[in-house]
């Protein structure tokens, strides 16, 4: 019996390391209601806007982690549409987010991020540094099967790119109204990425953002 319950320790254990753990490890996390008021000017706030790549390590409050999220991709209208557009309304875009403790992928709906993969995986969402440093990265994953139009026609991942554009800008604009760092990635390290997430063969990685207090 001791040695069974070693052998499934050890088992979990080489999972874990290996990004594959159960979900099941993690808890959701329920996020507050996002706050949709207040923040800078929009000009002050375009004048704002760049990409940084120095990040503190301080953890961002779940208020914070909240606003970012809606900012990027809430639904802000009835009919569920959101804050950033999407080709013919297809709102293909999946944002998971990799925090210390674990990846995991946001509902939007219920505003929760549900558990895909505990551990930190982090520095697998790039391949520059400063990921593995930073609070929190956003991937941003697009389900071609979302799509109006066979995923092999070019104009598909035009729109892909356009719609996981229009996120990131969304978060820029959040971020530089906040007085946080971020920077817009196509370095991932997508192979490694895939695998961690457990997406489906129909969904690709389009971008990551890395997100957090800037360095002090
Ligand atoms: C599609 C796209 C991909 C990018 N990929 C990376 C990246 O992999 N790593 C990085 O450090 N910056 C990346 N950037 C950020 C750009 O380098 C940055 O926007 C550019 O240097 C202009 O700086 P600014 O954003 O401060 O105006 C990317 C930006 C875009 C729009």
């Amino acid at each position: 019996m001791a040695r069974r319950v070693r052998l499934v320790s050890v088992l979990a254990a080489a999972l874990a390391a290996a990004g594959l753990a159960s979900a099941q490890a993690l808890a959701p996390i329920s996020l507050p209601a996002p706050m949709m008021d207040g923040g800078k000017p929009l000009m002050s706030t375009l004048k704002a806007r760049a990409s940084t790549r120095e990040f503190s390590a301080d953890p961002l409050p779940p208020q914070t982690i909240s606003n970012l999220l809606w900012a990027a991709w809430g639904i802000n209208r009835p009919d569920g549409r959101r804050t950033a557009p999407s080709a013919s309304n297809r709102q293909e875009i999946d944002i998971y987010v990799t925090i210390p403790g674990g990846a995991y992928l946001w509902d939007a709906k219920a505003n929760v991020l549900n558990p895909v993969a505990p551990g930190d995986h982090r520095a697998a969402t790039g391949t520059q540094p400063f990921p593995a440093a930073a609070a929190l990265n956003l991937v941003y994953v697009a389900d071609m099967a979302k799509l109006n139009r066979p995923a092999t026609d070019p104009q598909q991942m035009l729109n892909v790119g356009a719609d996981a554009g229009f996120i990131a800008e969304n978060v820029y604009l959040f971020c530089a109204s906040e007085g946080l760092a971020t920077v817009v990635r196509a370095s991932v390290a997508k192979e490694t990425l895939a695998k961690i997430l457990q997406l489906r063969d129909t969904q690709v990685i389009v971008l990551a953002q890395t997100v957090g207090f800037p360095k002090k």
